[in-house]
């Protein structure tokens, strides 16, 4: 069994989603067990040690899977505040976040990837939604919902596994929909007219919660079906997890590339966001 702590800062973070409960290739070095006043985050954040390629520096990155390593939490039980503030914890301050999504648009093909630069709240309420509340308000920016310069690194990792047959969206609007029934007909032809691009039910509350902790969040989408609205077939578990199988190999590029590129030492200071800093400020805060 691995170390239980780690002597170190790791400041990326992936948070894996649905058919990514662990980071592939990476040899993990410890494996933390993190309690937050929110309570325990949905499993171990587990370190690797990734060399920079500009530096050779073992540079540490932390790995969390959504719903849980035996994928025990549906999407409303997933305890986002306890992942986003657990991550915070140890130090992390970039988070790439993966997950698989319907596609709400014909290009977008099943198996594409999306990185998106907009969402549109579907959720009901449900979710604990903020770190801010009982005497502690805040009320941080959210009109872009993703970090732009993370987005940048990640959409040029994408486009550069092109020719390995990557096929990359440089934008697109999540739809995050409560589920865990997925949409009838009816909504998701709204969502579509909504000019939605895809739909998950795992967006939010995530990336407010990173926009609260000051955390550069991106998420990066793996289409996996057409959802109901396309004659292609209505979209079903079996469906979603064929396409995330057949297309695991691409994924684990992806995110080797993009790892790698965010080791390098001129990216430093990206990932630990210090472009973010004092974001807050701008929020009324009583504390
Ligand atoms: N995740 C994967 N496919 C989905 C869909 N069609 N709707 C919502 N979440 C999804």
């Amino acid at each position: 069994s691995l170390p239980t702590t780690y002597d170190g800062t790791p400041r990326i973070a992936v948070i894996g989603g649905t058919g990514l409960e662990s980071l592939p290739d990476f040899h993990p070095v410890a494996a933390l067990d993190i309690d937050t006043p929110w309570g325990k985050p949905s499993s171990p954040i587990t370190i690797s040690e990734h060399p920079s390629p500009t530096t050779g520096k073992p540079i540490p990155i932390a790995f969390l899977a959504r719903h849980g390593v035996y994928h025990q939490f549906t999407p409303h039980e997933v305890p986002a505040r306890a992942n986003i503030a657990a991550l915070r914890k140890i130090g992390v301050r970039a988070i790439i976040a993966f997950s698989a999504a319907g596609s709400l648009q014909e290009e977008v093909k099943p198996r594409d990837f999306v990185v998106p630069d907009q969402v549109i709240d579907r959720t009901k309420g449900i979710r604990p939604f903020t770190f801010f509340e009982g005497g502690f308000v805040c009320h941080v920016p959210f009109a872009d919902p993703f970090d732009g310069q993370v987005g940048k690194v990640v959409r040029k990792c994408g486009h550069s596994l092109e020719g390995e047959g990557v096929r990359l969206h440089d934008k697109g609007t999540v739809i995050c929909m409560e589920g865990p029934q997925f949409s009838t007909r009816a909504e998701s032809n709204m969502y579509r007219s909504f000019g939605g691009t895809v739909i998950n039910m795992s967006v939010l509350p995530e990336a407010k919660l990173a926009a609260e902790a000051e955390i550069a969040y991106q998420m990066v989408v793996m289409s996996t079906d057409y959802d109901c609205w396309h004659d292609s077939g209505d979209v079903t578990v079996e469906m979603v997890m064929g396409h995330m199988r057949a297309n695991a190999v691409n994924a684990r590029r992806f995110i080797g590339a993009v790892l790698d590129e965010l080791s390098k030492e001129e990216y430093a200071d990206l990932v630990a966001a210090k472009h973010l800093e004092g974001g807050r400020k701008f929020g009324v805060s009583t504390h």
